[in-house]
C-alpha cells in the first residue's frame, strides 16, 4: 500500500517542543512577522538567528517519541512519503529513512547572497561568514511565510499516487499544507488525520483518530500491518 504522511508540530509536542498555535505556543511568544518572514530578517537577522538558535538547541535536547518511531518502523512494511512541516530532526534520528522538509530543517544554513548551503551550527549569528562566498549573509534553511515551500512537485506527485493519506499534528492552517488531504482525496486516497483535537480542515477527511500522537500513531501504524 502507497502511504504519505504529513507530520505537524503536533507530534514533537511530547518531545517537549512546542508547538504554535496553542495557548504556549511560539507564535503567542513571538511575532511571525518578526522571526518567520524575510522581511522580518532584514529588519532584524540578530533576533531571527537568536530564535532558531534557540530552537535548535531545544530540539538537540529533545528526543524522538513513540509516534516518530512507529513511523520509521512503517516505512520498513510500506511504500511511505514522509513529509514533515517540521524543522527538527526527531523523524530522522527516530530512523526514518527518507524525510521530505517542505519548510526546511534547523539542520541548515543558507547563504542570502550566494545560495549555498551548509551544515548550521548550533548556535548561528549575522556575522557568520558564507562559507563559499565569505560574505555575512548567511541564514537558517528554514522556509518564511510568504516563501515558496521545498519540494513541492515531489510532495504533489506523492498526494496523487497515495492509496492512504494521514496528516499528524497539524491544526490545518497553512497552505499548500492545509490542501493536502482534499489534494490526495481528490485522487481517490482514503484521507485519516491524527490529532489531539480538531484541524481547521477536519471535513477534508474521511475520519479522525484523536488522542495525543504517542498513543494513536503507534495503534495506528499496528493497524495497517
Ligand atoms: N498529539 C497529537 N496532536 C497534537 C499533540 C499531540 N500530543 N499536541 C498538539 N497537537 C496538535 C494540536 O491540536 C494542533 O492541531 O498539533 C497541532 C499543532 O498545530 P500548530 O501549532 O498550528 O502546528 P502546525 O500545524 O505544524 O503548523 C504548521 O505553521 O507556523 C507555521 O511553519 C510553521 O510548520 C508550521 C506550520
Amino acid at each position: 500500500m502507497r502511504i504519505t504522511v504529513l507530520t505537524g508540530a503536533g507530534i514533537s509536542a511530547e518531545s517537549g517542543l512546542a508547538t504554535f498555535r496553542a495557548v504556549d505556543g511560539l507564535w503567542e511568544s513571538h511575532r511571525i512577522e518578526d522571526v518567520a518572514t524575510p522581511e522580518g530578517f532584514a529588519a532584524d537577522p540578530a533576533l531571527v538567528h537568536r530564535f532558531y538558535n534557540m530552537r535548535r538547541e531545544d530540539a538537540a535536547a529533545a528526543q524522538p517519541n513513540a509516534a516518530h518511531l512507529a513511523l520509521a518502523e512503517l516505512a520498513q512494511r510500506h511504500d511511505l512519503v514522509l513529509v514533515t512541516q517540521n524543522v527538527d530532526d526527531l523523524h530522522e534520528r527516530a530512523g526514518s529513512p527518507e524525510v521530505i522538509h517542505m519548510h526546511g530543517a534547523l539542520a541548515g544554513a543558507l547563504c542570502a547572497a550566494c545560495s549555498h548551503r551548509w551544515s548550521a551550527p548550533m548556535v548561528m549569528s549575522p556575522e557568520d561568514p558564507c562559507p563559499a562566498c565569505a560574505r555575512p549573509a548567511t541564514r537558517p534553511d528554514i522556509v518564511w511565510f510568504g516563501e515558496i515551500p521545498y519540494h513541492m512537485d515531489r510532495i504533489w506527485e506523492a498526494l496523487e499516487s497515495a492509496d492512504l493519506f494521514a496528516a499528524i499534528g497539524t491544526s490545518g492552517n497553512v497552505y499548500p499544507a492545509a490542501g493536502f488531504a482534499q489534494h490526495a482525496r481528490r485522487h481517490g486516497a482514503d484521507c485519516v488525520e491524527l490529532n489531539l483535537d480538531s484541524s481547521a480542515n477536519a471535513r477534508d477527511f474521511h475520519r479522525r483518530i484523536t488522542g495525543p500522537a504517542s498513543r494513536t500513531v503507534p495503534e495506528w501504524v499496528a493497524s495497517l500491518g
